[in-house]
């Protein structure tokens, strides 16, 4: 069902895009997105974005305005950068923020690409693959906390590390005074600017339908696409095969099991998220600075961030601790930091950890006094019960043998390469040839 409604959208696309004079196809689509409208410039109608509804044009400006933050400086596009698959543009772990732009954050930027599929977090989520039981899922940021993309644009618009307006007040205070408040108006009603906290939320309802509207959030332009589809230039090379299939085999790689590819919800294809939460154990990242305090662990979906799902009192069981929402997996190859604090700064090295982080744990941990890896450093001991025991983390012996050998690792880098969307290729053949860090724990 899915596939006819899907085929006859691209082929509207590429007519739709024919008609304005474009080269047509999907890699035409990121330039109109790469240069950010000049504040000054007259009402969208006559730009390529005419495609976009008149709520998405609107968030288009609201996406690309540095006005719209404390410092003056900064937009959604400074951490969220088109050029850089909607991640940023430099290879820091978290960014920074604030009024003067040197207040750090405590999680790394994850990619706007393809969240148009992602549903509001529930802890019974149907998960897409239609088999698994029902489990925390869905949402956006890292522990889902935000229902909608709506909803999550006011959290970097207020956060005093992120965008750090004075409050509600102060978001709508900017909108009032922005270039394209009568355009704000127009959209959204006469009185859309009066009352700040529907201000602030309309804001989000705008940046929301830009980003899914605007097809370069999506494109489905990768090789793997292409693969998929039997269009043509959709060949795999041999390693990257092997690749696919180590990536689906349920006791060597078994992305898959988290990583879903194939049909999904709301007719997306291989998003490579089935949106599912998980402990994966990743090594405390020491170049976050709120990492300093020893006391203070990033325990995902049972806070500190997010306050709903906290465990009943400090030190108590809760299985949501250490849970943190699968990332989508396309235009990984152009990524610069890996997980949720950043711990890892290549592709391999990421795929690296689930090979050895059993079988040479010394590489990952920081050393105890005794001269032995402390494994899960950034999980309390009391929540290493939630721990996913899934290959290939399936808690096998320090020095035994891992799930993938150097030459699996190598072909599921290489395959994860093939869901590089085309207009980032050059990005992820730089990204490639820069030198895999030595893994050693600070
Ligand atoms: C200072 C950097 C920064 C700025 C500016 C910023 N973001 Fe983000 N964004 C982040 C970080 C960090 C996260 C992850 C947050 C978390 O997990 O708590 C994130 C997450 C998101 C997500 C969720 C993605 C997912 O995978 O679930 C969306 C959507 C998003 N941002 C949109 C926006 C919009 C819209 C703006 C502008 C209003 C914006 N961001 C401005 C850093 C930033
Ligand atoms: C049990 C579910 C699960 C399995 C199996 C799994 N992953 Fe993940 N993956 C996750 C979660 C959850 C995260 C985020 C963890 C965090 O940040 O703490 C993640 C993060 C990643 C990232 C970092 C992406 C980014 O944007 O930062 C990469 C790369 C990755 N996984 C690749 C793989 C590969 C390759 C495999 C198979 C060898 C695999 N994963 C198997 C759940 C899983």
């Amino acid at each position: 069902m899915g596939r006819i409604p899907r085929q006859a959208l691209f082929l509207g696309t590429a007519l739709l895009l024919a008609a304005c004079g474009k080269h047509g196809g999907d890699a035409a689509q990121a330039p109109a997105v790469l240069s950010p409208p000049a504040p000054s410039v007259a009402p969208a109608a006559a730009r390529p974005e005419q495609l976009l509804g008149a709520r998405a044009q609107l968030g288009r400006r609201l996406f690309f305005d540095p006005a719209l933050s404390g410092s003056g400086r900064q937009s959604c596009a400074t951490c969220h950068d088109p050029a850089h698959a909607y991640a940023p543009a430099n290879a820091l772990p978290v960014q920074l923020g604030g009024a003067d732009l040197k207040t750090p954050g405590t999680r790394a930027v994850p990619t706007l690409m393809y969240k148009k599929y992602t549903r509001a977090y529930s802890d019974t989520y149907q998960n897409p693959d239609q088999v698994s039981p029902p489990a925390p899922g869905g949402g956006f940021g890292w522990d889902g906390r935000a229902d909608s993309l709506a909803a999550q644009a006011e959290i970097p618009l207020l956060a005093p590390n992120e965008m750090a307006n004075a409050g509600r007040a102060g978001v709508a205070a900017k909108l009032r005074k922005a270039v394209y408040a009568e355009q704000f108006r127009a959209v959204f009603g006469a009185a859309s600017l009066d009352d700040d906290a529907k201000a602030v939320a309309q804001a989000g309802i705008a940046l929301q339908a830009f980003q899914i509207e605007d097809t370069s959030f999506r494109p489905f332009s990768s090789r793997f696409d292409r693969y998929r589809n039997n269009k043509q230039g959709g060949a795999l090379t041999t390693p990257e095969l092997r690749g696919f299939a180590l990536y689906m085999s349920p006791d060597k790689g078994n992305c898959n099991a988290c990583h879903l590819l194939g049909p999904g919800d709301g007719g997306s294809q291989d998003i490579s998220s089935d949106y599912s939460f998980a402990a994966i154990g990743v090594p405390r990242n020491p170049q976050i600075p709120a990492n300093a305090n020893p006391d203070y662990f990033d325990l995902g979906l049972c806070g500190p961030l997010r306050a709903d799902h906290a465990p009943a009192r400090a030190g108590a069981a809760s299985p949501y601790c250490g849970l943190f929402k699968t990332p989508v997996l396309r235009n990984a190859a152009t990524r610069q930091v890996f997980m949720h604090n950043g711990r890892f700064t290549s592709l391999r090295e990421a795929v690296r950890f689930y090979a050895t982080r059993d079988t040479d744990p010394a590489q990952w941990y920081p050393k105890d006094a005794n001269g032995k890896p402390r494994k899960f450093d950034d999980l309390p001991p009391v929540y290493r019960a939630n721990l996913d025991r899934q290959a290939p983390l399936d808690g096998r012996a320090a020095g035994g043998t891992p799930a993938l050998s150097d030459g699996d690792i190598d072909d599921l880098v290489a395959f994860i390469g093939t869901l590089t969307d085309e207009a980032y290729l050059p990005l992820a053949q730089a990204a490639s040839q820069l030198p895999e860090p030595v893994s050693k724990p600070p």
